[in-house]
């Protein structure tokens, strides 16, 4: 880990600057990131340029973000989480150039760059997003062990997230759904999966490197799942809402690909109502961390006011 200290925000009286909590969280992250990930120098530079390229694209980092507010609320530093934080995002953007791909999405921008198949072609974006997943698995192995979690314990924790139980259930569900109209349990299945799984996964990790109780890691799933649903739902409704150069992604996909989404079953307004919901439900099960919630609590308030 680097030598130099890191900004750790603390919550004031006054309030929580979220904004320049998530350029530190953003900051420190990409750091480790960069010496993690091999350079583009690194033989096949092919390779390495194209995970790089989306890695380093300008996404918003708000699941290793969250990861280290979580490390922060169990009253642990960044440092123990960085791994995590680092192993999540890698997934997380791996995702995203699989569901980029023409046999998936079929989508052309992504973070306000040409798609990772756009620029690198197809076969290789297929192998980059391979080689960011399988690089998360080497990152969470890095994790230091803690009296009630082994690194097997984390391993399997990111590995339960991101398979075919989860992450890959809810890519799979949301494809196969493509062109139906299917109930709206059907599309909170997709949503869970897809999206507040890696979210859940991303606070519980940061919890678990710093050796959080059972009522912390209970409270920490609580605010993850009921946080990522909402993040999701609010992309559903940014995707109708907003335009392509809000979101450095091109809007008005979800209806155009005839996606199940929640304001295409709900609308927009029951959206909003649904999204507020959980995030309430969200900043309750905060509770038992009493003061030092206050990074998670200021970032799932911002989530749900986000406009990108
Ligand atoms: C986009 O995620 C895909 C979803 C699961 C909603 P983000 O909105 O977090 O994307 P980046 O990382 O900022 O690009
Ligand atoms: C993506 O959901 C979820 C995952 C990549 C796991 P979306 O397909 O809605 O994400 P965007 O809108 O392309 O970012
Ligand atoms: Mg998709
Ligand atoms: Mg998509
Ligand atoms: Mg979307």
């Amino acid at each position: 880990m680097s030598a130099a200290p890191l900004k750790q925000t603390v919550a004031t009286k006054q309030g929580f600057d979220t904004k320049s909590y998530l350029r530190s969280t953003s900051e420190v992250v990409e750091r480790s990131l960069d010496r993690w990930i091999p350079t583009v120098k690194t033989k096949p530079r092919r390779i390495h340029d194209a995970m790089r390229y989306s890695l380093f694209a300008g996404g918003k980092r708000i699941r290793p973000a969250l990861c280290l507010a979580a490390a922060e609320a169990c009253g642990g530093e960044w440092t123990p989480a960085l791994p995590a934080a680092c192993a999540v995002e890698c997934i997380h953007t791996y995702s995203l150039i699989h569901d980029d791909l023409p046999a998936m999405d079929n989508d052309d921008f992504r973070r306000g760059k040409p798609t990772n198949h756009k620029v690198f072609g197809e076969g290789i974006a297929v192998l980059a997003g391979d080689a960011l997943l399988t690089q998360s698995f080497e990152l969470i192995a890095k994790v230091k062990p803690t009296s009630r979690y082994g690194v097997n314990k984390q391993v399997l924790e990111l590995a339960r997230a991101s398979g075919s139980l989860q992450l890959i259930a809810g890519q799979v569900v949301d494809m196969l759904s493509e062109g139906k109209a299917i109930p709206i349990k059907e599309l909170q299945y997709i949503h869970e999966r897809k999206t507040s799984a890696l979210f859940c996964c991303s606070v519980r990790l940061g919890g678990m490197s710093v050796n959080c109780t059972p009522t912390q890691l209970k409270a920490l799933t609580e605010f993850g799942y009921n946080v990522g649903l909402a993040y999701q739902v609010i992309d559903d409704i940014l995707d109708v809402t907003q335009t392509s150069e809000q979101l450095g992604k091109t809007a008005g996909k979800d209806q155009h690909a005839q996606k199940a989404t929640y304001p295409s079953i709900l609308g927009l307004n029951q959206s909003r109502r649904i999204s507020k919901q959980l995030t309430e439900k969200a900043f309750l099960a905060l509770k038992p961390f009493r003061k030092k919630a206050a990074a998670l609590e200021a970032l799932a308030g911002f989530l749900l006011n986000r406009d990108c």
